[in-house]
Parts: C-alpha cells; structure tokens; sequence
C-alpha cells in the first residue's frame, strides 16, 4: 500500500502541496507546517453538512471561575452507564475549564434561546463575561446550569481522545433534569433561523 497523499492549502497564500503531510516550509511564501490546512474533498465536505445534530451550551469551572460555550457536538454514547461525549476545540477557553476541572454540563438549548446560541457561541469567555445579564444556577458540582436550558445534563470525564483540533471528551453523566417541557432546538433550525 502506498503512502496516503493529501493535499494542503497554504492558509497565507493559496499554495497547494501534495504529500501525507503540510511541507517544512512554503516555498511560495516561506511560513510553516502550522500555517498550512488539510483541503477536504468537496463531497465530503457536503456530506458532512447533511449530518443532524442538537445545540447546547457545555459550561465548566476552574475554582472560582465559570465559562461556557455554544456546541453542536454533544452527543448520547451508552445509556448504561449514561455516556455522553462532546468535542471542544483545544484553543476553547471552555477546554482550558474542562481540562482542568475535569467536569461539564451540557445544557440543552430549546428553539426559543437562539439569543443563548449568539452569546455563546461567537465571543470567548477569555474577553467577555458570557453569564452576565443570563438566569443561572450553580450547582453542587459547581457547574453553571441555565435556567432557560429544557435540560441539563451533569458529567465528570471517565475518558478523552485527542483529535488534532479538537478533543473529545467522555463524561459519565452523574445529574440529569429535566427543567421546562419545550422543542429542542436543531442546528439545522439554527440555521434556518439565523
Ligand atoms: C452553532 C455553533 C456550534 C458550535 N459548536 C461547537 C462545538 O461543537 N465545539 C466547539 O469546540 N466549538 C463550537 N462552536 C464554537 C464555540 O462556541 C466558540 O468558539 C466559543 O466562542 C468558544 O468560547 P470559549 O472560548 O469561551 O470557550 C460552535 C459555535 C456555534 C455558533
């Protein structure tokens, strides 16, 4: 079997280098590996889009501090133990909370909290106070739980897998409750509505 060629976009000038990984250096404009990114197959890439997801809001602790961030990657992964597993971006404030603490809570966003998807999906905690004018409770773990959540979903991480971008975390659900009876809301609605 041969080795598997990819090919990689120059993020700084366009340059298209083939090969099973981004070359040492630029030879039109001279940056780094770093600067370089995978370019996805167009098809794959509008496969990918027909995937369906939820929305929540995953937020964390680190002592006294509190931070959340909007996520479509939250999913069911066994019911016994109940599993969930969620991908955060690595360069995420809310990852640096996760990391640290080793818990979350994923909040389940209803189609009438659109605004909670703006407010945390856009800015990073590390410039903005996300909570600020936003209904809360915390929680005996510590976590921030929204109140206008439909439900809200308590984990420690039993597990994690490094997945170059991102991390994905397992948490073994520890609370769960259900708060309002509403429609969950889609990514595909978010979409529609955005
Ligand atoms: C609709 C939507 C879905 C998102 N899904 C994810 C996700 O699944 N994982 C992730 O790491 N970031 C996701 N993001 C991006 C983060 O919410 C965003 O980068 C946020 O500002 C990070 O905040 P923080 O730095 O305070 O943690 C999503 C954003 C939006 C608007």
């Amino acid at each position: 079997m041969g080795i598997e060629q990819k090919k990689w976009r120059c993020t700084v000038c366009g340059y298209i280098h083939e090969g099973p990984t981004p070359p040492d250096s630029c030879p039109i404009c001279g940056v780094g590996p770093e600067a370089f990114e995978l370019v996805v197959d167009d098809s794959i890439r509008r496969a990918m889009f027909s995937l369906t997801y939820g929305l929540f809001v995953v937020t964390s602790q680190k002592g006294e501090l509190i931070n959340g961030q909007c996520a479509n990657t939250v999913f069911q992964i066994t019911s016994q133990p109940p599993q969930l597993a969620i991908g955060i971006g690595t360069d995420r404030y809310t990852h640096e909370f996760i990391q640290e603490s080793k818990v979350f809570a994923a909040c389940v966003l209803a189609e009438d909290s659109i605004d909670l998807v703006r407010k945390f999906g856009f800015r990073s905690g590390r410039e903005i106070d996300k909570f600020r004018a936003v209904d809360y409770t915390i929680s005996d773990l510590g976590l921030p739980l929204l109140n206008r959540a439909l439900a809200t979903l308590q984990c420690r991480v039993v597990g994690q897998l490094e997945c170059g971008t991102h991390t994905l975390f397992l948490g073994e659900v520890v609370e769960g409750e259900v708060l309002r009876d509403a429609t969950p809301l889609t990514y595909a609605e978010y979409r529609r509505r955005k």
